[in-house]
């Protein structure tokens, strides 16, 4: 499979099966804006449910929390955004085409548009990413509000209101997953680079010493690495990338990217883990004058916590989770495209088809089965449309785990279901007694 190809077909099947729609499509849509569709807020889910569990669920050391998403200006001066979180633009003297001055692919692309004229470019300029907006009902009283630009400020500006409602003991963490928006001067590569999308993010506070710095910095690298295999990549396609000096954020001592092998581009980042030292909670301390320090009972010390921070995307994980599912064979001599997804991913997990959509006893028997095993795996799906092959290929393609079939022999003889690997294409009888524990354990 070309490797440019791949990503067409992953949007392509993202649109025809109901994972992502872009944007507002008919009016035209808006550049960096995508929609999800009913199997797209299951996977989406799935993906969020797995991080709330390791991250914060399985954890004695780490609370969950949902800030706003409008937070004041101010919050933003703080954090340094305003002044830093930016990105180089220039703009192409013949169309006035504005994109990102350092992205070679993005200029190379732009300037192969423009094929027999020699295109120039403005000096770079910076340009901030935070997108702005105003609150309030006349004039005088709107106050000017970003909406955020990464998750975090929610949980550094909270850290007090945790301290005094959880009394933590350190290290302790706080995780969050929600939406972040940025005024991208080129989104592109479909979900990849957007102006809105989803973080989960988990802020570690922990001493401020450089040898409990190093010991946490390296847990939470290798813990976030393990929960990024654990949504089904193969080893050799992720790797770890230090940043350099001159590309790390504002607000970081030191970065390290999990990177994913992109059929489109390469190695791209899909993760962050960053050392922040003490940078949000010494600045937001000294912008809102309030005490933002940690009393440790057991030292008698007072001081500013450091903050090691794991931030992933959750649309990026979406798309490389696809990238790596997508799977073309060949099955019974027919060309066919199936995703290879884990089962606590997938967004169906088990679908139920009576043989004949004519034939009610086979129908009530199916939607009896289909009933009992919705109850216990949640997104079950039933489908008597078109035959039995078609129904297979639709759920290959989005990627449902197993296929239940009732037949004659399951009413006549009592032999149980068919039970159908999306992977092989294998079926198997289970009787119906079977069924639950088979599935459960499969699922596992
Ligand atoms: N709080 C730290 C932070 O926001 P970041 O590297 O700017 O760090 C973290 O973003 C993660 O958010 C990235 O690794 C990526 O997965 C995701 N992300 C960032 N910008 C994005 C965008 N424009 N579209 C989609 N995902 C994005």
């Amino acid at each position: 499979m070309e490797k440019e190809n791949k990503m067409e077909k992953i949007v392509s099947l993202c649109k025809r099966r109901g994972f992502v729609f872009p944007g507002s499509e008919i009016y035209g849509g808006l550049a960096g804006i995508y929609d999800y569709g009913p199997y797209g807020v299951e996977l989406r889910q799935n993906i969020k449910q797995y991080f709330w569990d390791k991250f914060i669920s399985e954890r004695e050391d780490i609370y969950g929390m949902g800030a706003a998403i409008l937070m004041p200006a101010c919050v933003w001066e703080a954090s340094g955004h305003t002044k830093l979180f930016t990105d180089p633009l220039v703009e192409c003297k013949i169309c006035h085409e504005r994109v990102r001055a350092d992205q070679p692919e993005v200029i190379a692309d732009h300037e192969s548009k423009h094929k027999k004229e020699k295109v120039t470019w403005t000096e770079p300029v910076t340009f901030n990413l935070l997108v702005e907006t105003k609150l309030g009902a006349s004039e005088n009283t709107t106050t000017k509000v970003n909406l955020r630009g990464e998750i975090t400020q929610g949980v550094h500006v909270n850290f007090k209101n945790i301290l005094d409602s959880m009394h933590p003991k350190i290290p302790f963490g706080i995780g969050q997953i929600g939406k972040a928006f940025r005024n991208e001067i080129t989104p592109r590569d479909f979900l990849f680079r957007q102006r809105e999308f989803e973080q989960m993010e988990l802020q570690y506070y922990i001493k401020p010493n450089d040898e409990e710095g190093d010991r946490q910095y390296e847990y939470w690298k290798q813990f976030a690495f393990d929960w990024y295999l654990g949504l089904g990549f193969k080893k050799e396609n992720l790797r770890w990338r230090k940043h350099d000096s001159d590309e790390l954020a504002h607000y970081a001592k030191d970065a390290w990217d999990i990177e994913y092998n992109t059929p489109f581009a390469g190695w791209k980042e899909a993760w962050g883990v960053h050392h922040r030292k003490d940078w949000d909670l010494k600045r937001h301390s000294e912008y809102s004058k309030t005490d933002l320090s940690y009393y440790n009972e057991e030292t008698k010390e007072r001081f500013i916590p450091w903050d090691i921070e794991c931030s992933g995307g959750v649309d990026r994980a979406f798309l490389f989770v696809l990238l790596e599912a997508y799977t073309e064979d060949e099955l019974g001599g027919e060309n066919r495209i199936y995703l290879k997804l884990s089962p606590k991913l997938a967004p169906i997990k088990v679908a139920v088809f009576p043989l004949l959509k004519n034939k009610p006893e086979l129908v009530s028997k199916a939607k009896e089965i289909y009933q009992k095993l919705k109850k216990e795996f949640g997104t079950v799906e039933f489908d008597d449309n078109g035959n039995i092959g078609k129904r297979y290929r639709r759920q290959d393609e989005i990627g449902t785990p197993y296929c239940i079939t009732i037949d004659f022999d399951t009413i006549e003889k009592g032999e149980g279901v068919t039970v159908r690997d999306r992977d092989t294409g294998k079926q198997e009888r289970i009787s119906e007694n079977d069924l639950f524990s088979y599935l459960k354990e499969k699922m596992i």
